[in-house]
């Protein structure tokens, strides 16, 4: 009777395997309120698109390029997701934490094979996600993008993932942040492989790269960059749409966006990206002394969530940005877009970045800061990230994408050295490393403040 239970109460459940216990690096990370700055370990989960997913024995995998497990009913039923241990998050995946410092190792080959970047999340416990609330408030980190060459992006952004990766909401989903599960962003991905707590099977056959659905929400990149380029980028969401929650499965083309929908898709793809080189200032970013922010070097990044009123309770209205090298505070270059000087994020810059670059950008017809704003008030998740671009070549950020006069967004030739065939054979040890995370109250004295303080005092 008992074993009768056991196996109906799992019957349709997204299984966690019983093969490898999990085992979550930590990293210190560092929470500041204006009397002072507290750190703690927090854990580091791997998404669970790079997780092992096989039939409970571990002896016949469930996706190998595509679902081989039958119908999105059949895998759940059948199918576990795996455990990575503390040794394998180094040994298979490259991943390593350290003090206050995480590092994601580009290409690692392993026993079974070799594995590509990753995709990871700052957690609060072993079972939920931290949930970063940044409105009035300042985030900060280090970065060592040294060895990040054209066709990479070592990226550190926030997205609104529930805050149990889903366990909650759909309960077939028995894995939940623990696993790494709950991926959304505002580019509607088709190719994650579990969303509302079901395989993403169907229309996911070999030689595609996804399946039906998409996951969509709100995302604040805070930092999308290689040696060559960077920007910091908000994306909306029209999270106003029928049936919608701010953890939204698209379904089709129109409303996920895909190809020619772009524009038409439930979110902003494009978003309002405050790209120093692609608004006009080349020498502002890149490797060696001749650059404001040289990329051969670590850095500080300093991002400010600012309300109109000055508390946590107003109106997000800018998104400011500025860097710390060698112990000097780096402003954010200004740039004029139809006539008028910007150095931040605010809807009067994505207004008129929107006009000069005329592509289509909706950002502001998607939700603009408000979408940001709710989303800072219901909670993001830290996602930090190492990928190459299967897509394009990674040329939207460093390279000539897109038409005239807003295509040029770096120096990188975008041909076939940026291929991801290219860089993984080329050069698979580039890394990157984000250390020293922060979250502050805006006039406390975080990490970034202090150092402003003392080199503008
Ligand atoms: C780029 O930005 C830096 C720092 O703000 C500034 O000193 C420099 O003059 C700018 N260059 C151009 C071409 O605008
Ligand atoms: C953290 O920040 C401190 C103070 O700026 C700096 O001395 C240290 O090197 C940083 N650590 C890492 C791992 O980036």
């Amino acid at each position: 009777m008992r074993f009768v239970l056991l196996l109906s109460a799992t019957a349709v459940a997204q299984k966690i395997g019983t093969l490898v216990n999990e085992q979550h690096p930590t990293i210190d990370f560092y929470e500041c309120t204006e009397q002072a700055c507290t750190s703690s370990p927090k854990p580091i989960t791997l998404d669970a698109n790079w997780r092992w997913y096989h039939d409970g024995t571990g002896s016949s995998n469930c996706f190998n390029d595509h679902f081989e497990c039958g119908t999105p009913a059949e895998c759940t039923r059948d199918c576990e997701l795996e455990g990575i241990s503390l040794s394998e998050y180094e040994s298979t995946y490259g991943i390593t934490a350290a003090g206050s410092e995480l590092s994601l190792k580009f290409v690692t080959d392993h026993q079974y094979g070799t594995n590509v970047g990753s995709r990871t999340y700052l957690m609060n416990d072993d079972n939920s996600y931290y949930m970063f609330k940044l409105k009035n408030a300042e985030f900060t980190f280090d970065v060592d993008v040294s060895t990040l060459q054209c066709g990479m992006n070592g990226a550190l952004y926030f997205v609104e993932m529930p805050e149990d990766g889903g366990l909650g909401a759909f309960p077939s989903n028995t894995a939940g942040a623990n696993l790494g599960t709950g991926y959304c962003d505002a580019q509607c991905p088709h190719d994650i492989k579990y969303i509302h707590g079901e395989t993403n099977s169907e229309g996911w056959t070999s030689g595609e790269s996804g399946g039906r659905y998409g996951a969509c929400c709100v995302e604040m990149d805070i930092w999308e960059a290689n040696s060559f380029a960077t920007a910091y980028t908000p994306h909306s969401c029209d999270t106003t749409k029928p049936d919608t929650d701010r953890y939204y499965r698209c379904d089709g083309e129109v409303d996920c966006g895909d190809g020619e929908n772009r524009y038409n898709g439930v979110c902003d793809k494009n978003g309002c990206d405050f790209q120093p080189y692609r608004h006009g200032n080349t020498s502002f970013y890149g490797p060696g002394s001749s650059f404001r922010v040289d990329t051969t070097k670590k850095m500080t990044v300093v991002t400010q969530f600012i309300t109109d009123d000055g508390t946590d309770d107003g109106t997000l209205s800018e998104i400011r940005r500025f860097y710390v090298q060698d112990g000097v505070v780096v402003q954010n270059p200004t740039v004029t877009k139809v006539g008028s000087p910007h150095d931040s994020i605010t809807e009067g810059f994505c207004d008129a970045a929107a006009e000069w670059a005329a592509d289509g950008t909706n950002f502001l017809e998607k939700g603009g800061m408000e979408s940001m704003d709710i989303a800072h008030e219901t909670g993001m998740v830290l996602v930090m990230s190492l990928w190459d671009d299967e897509t394009v070549n990674m040329k939207w950020l460093d390279s000539d994408f897109g038409d005239p006069p807003s295509n040029l967004r770096g120096p990188c030739p975008g041909d076939e050295t940026s291929t991801p065939e290219y860089v993984r054979e080329n050069y698979p040890n580039s890394f990157v490393k984000f250390s020293n995370i922060s979250a502050a109250a805006t006039s406390s004295a975080g990490p970034g403040a202090q150092q402003t303080t003392a080199t503008l005092t």
